[in-house]
């Protein structure tokens, strides 16, 4: 059996619909910014509780727009090590200086202590990332020291899509959230990206950035630096279409988990990360014991078993990528330890309680071959 790292679920009927929907957006020559825009960003909304959502042309886009609305430029914004090059190029780009900090090792997430230990006389934001879908069980304790300091709270929730913690999703924990639509990720458009938020005065500047700074949509009033970061007709069809799946494509990612959780339970080779919290399994991030080679780990689960992991999140810690060598302050040794060992198992919207069997049989097998081997 071959198990891929990665599998993007549209059915035969779904592709249908937005053939379908692709061909009268061609007709009708409303290309850009319209009626179906508005549609991904009424569901979305919806889907995540959220006041008000703003669809753009990427996650990276949304990340940017958030910083510009909270004018942190000329400041200091933490962000997790252990994230995508593209929290920090969105801070980079809106003009701040991003510091790097450390995360908790049961969750991948920054928390009030290492953000504590980040903290600068000029932080003007810090942006916490779920990464793989999880939100930290402390992530209240963090964002409380934060309010009493005056120092805004953003979420890079492309991760996130449909996650909650205490009966809030991704994107309310802060003054806004950032979700990716990219293609592996759980819901997508083929590219794109959407901020929700509950503050009327994020959205509507959101609303002119996203569209060159114009004052509206038929003017040619610019008044603000914006940039071409608008959401495409087909892809918002896309986009709507495939959030209609959200419930059970997480149900389906929760069943998985749960049968990895079950299997790895008390397992000596690893430990699983953010047992008993409530992911959407973007990722299921599991932490193999040191002295394991996760190249050989996942070249022999690859090649004997046809078990293809999915991507780390991430394999190198941003402080120690040669793009942002400048903006590094020394080590931090949760996020480069977690970096060096961690590693995902596959998780599709549509995976089968077989692949998800054969994907256990095959890291019990493959842990033992190596275990003999140390
Ligand atoms: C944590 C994180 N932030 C931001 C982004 C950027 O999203 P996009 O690729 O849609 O620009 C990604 C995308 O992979 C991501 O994983």
């Amino acid at each position: 059996m071959q198990v891929p790292a990665a599998r993007i679920v549209f059915s035969a009927d779904d592709r249908a619909e937005i053939a379908g929907a692709v061909s009268e957006i061609l007709a009708s020559g409303a290309l850009t910014l319209g009626r179906h825009t508005k549609e991904f960003e009424a569901a979305f909304a919806a889907a995540h509780d959220a006041p008000y959502a703003v669809a753009v042309s990427s996650g990276t886009a949304a990340l940017e727009i958030i910083l510009r609305t909270l004018d942190v430029a000329g400041g200091d914004v933490i962000v997790p090590t252990n994230t995508f090059a593209a929290t920090g190029y969105a801070v980079l780009r809106a003009g701040a200086t991003p510091v790097f900090a450390d995360v908790e090792p049961d969750t991948f997430a920054l928390s009030r202590a290492t953000v504590e230990a980040a903290l600068t006389p000029n932080t003007r934001a810090v942006v916490g990332v779920h990464i793989g879908g999880l939100i930290a069980p402390d992530i209240g304790e963090l964002t409380a020291m934060l309010d009493e300091r005056g120092i805004v709270f953003v979420e890079d929730a492309a991760h996130a899509h449909g996650s909650k913690h205490e009966g809030r999703y991704a994107g309310s924990f802060g003054a806004a959230g950032a979700f990716s639509f990219y293609p592996t990720k759980v819901i997508t458009s083929g590219e794109g990206g959407m901020i929700v938020t509950s503050d009327e005065r994020i959205r509507d500047e959101a609303l002119i950035y996203r569209d060159q700074g114009k004052a509206g949509f038929l003017g040619n009033v610019h008044i603000k630096q914006g940039y071409a970061w608008r959401m495409s007709e087909p892809h918002a069809v896309t986009g709507t279409v495939h959030l209609r799946h959200l419930p059970e494509f997480l149900a389906v990612r929760r069943r998985v988990a749960a049968r990895y959780d079950a299997a790895l339970a008390g397992s000596e080779g690893f430990d699983v990360v953010g047992a008993g919290s409530v992911s959407n399994y973007y990722k299921y991030l599991l932490m193999p014991q040191p002295g394991i080679d996760r190249a050989r780990l996942k070249k022999e689960l690859k090649e004997r078993h046809g078990v293809s992991l999915s991507g780390e999140v991430y394999e190198a810690p941003l402080h120690q990528q040669p793009v942002f060598e400048s903006y590094a302050r020394g080590g931090l040794p949760v996020a480069e330890d977690l970096c060096a060992r961690h590693v995902c198992l596959p998780v599709h919207s549509d995976m089968t309680d077989e692949e998800a069997d054969h994907v256990i049989a095959a890291l019990a097998a493959t842990y033992q071959t190596l275990a003999l081997d140390r």
